[in-house]
């Protein structure tokens, strides 16, 4: 009985290792490296946003995100040599919001990660993706609902007026609304080719 349950054991540990090979060097240097570009991107955009709503409120500082995130994203992108984005589950701009297949799986992760106690702001993931124009290295930081951000992406009966008609106007799509708190908003996603 007991080798048979050492037998099962072991064999469990075997296809966890294989579902979920240990990252190699190179690999945790590009984890790290993407960990910094989102770290950065997600500082400067905060720092921006804190900013002009001290200066226009949050209904003024709509316009600003509404151009400042996506330079943002394109200037990060040609700094880093990385493809930086911002996606959502519930978009606000579908233009640029939409994740993919693999941004889906992971956003769904680590929103059961967040229910199950994690904190949100440690939530991330690194993998080496074959896709059909080859591999690519991918990394994902999941960007958790602070006070700041429930200006505008909070419940939407409790939205400042100003910022509702904005956001009816500028997003008529608009379902990154109902948010609190320590939830996951969305992530900064990265992408860049390995070979
Ligand atoms: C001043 C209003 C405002 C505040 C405050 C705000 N956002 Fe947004 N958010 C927007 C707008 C407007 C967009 C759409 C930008 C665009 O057109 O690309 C957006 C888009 C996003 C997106 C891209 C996906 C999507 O839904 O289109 C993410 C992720 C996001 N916000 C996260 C946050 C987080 C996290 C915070 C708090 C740190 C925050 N936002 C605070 C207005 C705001």
């Amino acid at each position: 009985m007991k080798s048979q349950f050492i037998g099962i054991a072991t064999l469990a540990a075997a296809l966890a290792a294989c579902a979920t090979p240990a990252p190699t060097a190179d690999e945790a240097a590009l984890a790290a490296e993407g960990r910094k570009i989102a770290l950065g991107m997600q500082q400067n955009l905060a720092g921006k946003l804190f900013a002009e709503i001290g200066k226009s409120g949050p209904a003024g500082a709509i316009g600003v995100c509404k151009t400042m995130a996506p330079e943002a994203s394109a200037e990060f992108s040609r700094s880093s040599g990385w493809r930086v984005t911002r996606v959502s589950l519930k978009v606000r701009n579908p233009v640029l919001g939409m994740p993919d297949a693999w941004e889906q799986a992971a956003l769904l992760d680590f929103d059961s990660r967040a229910a199950a106690g994690a904190d949100a702001a440690t939530l991330e993931r690194a993998e080496v993706v074959r896709e059909p124009q080859g591999r690519y290295f991918r990394y994902m930081k999941a960007l958790p609902v602070q006070a700041l951000c429930v200006n505008c992406h909070g419940a939407a009966d409790k939205l400042p007026a100003a910022v509702k008609a904005q956001l009816a106007t500028t997003y008529p799509h608009d379902r990154a609304t109902g948010y609190s708190p320590g939830q996951i908003r969305g992530a900064i996603s990265l992408k860049r080719p390995l070979d």
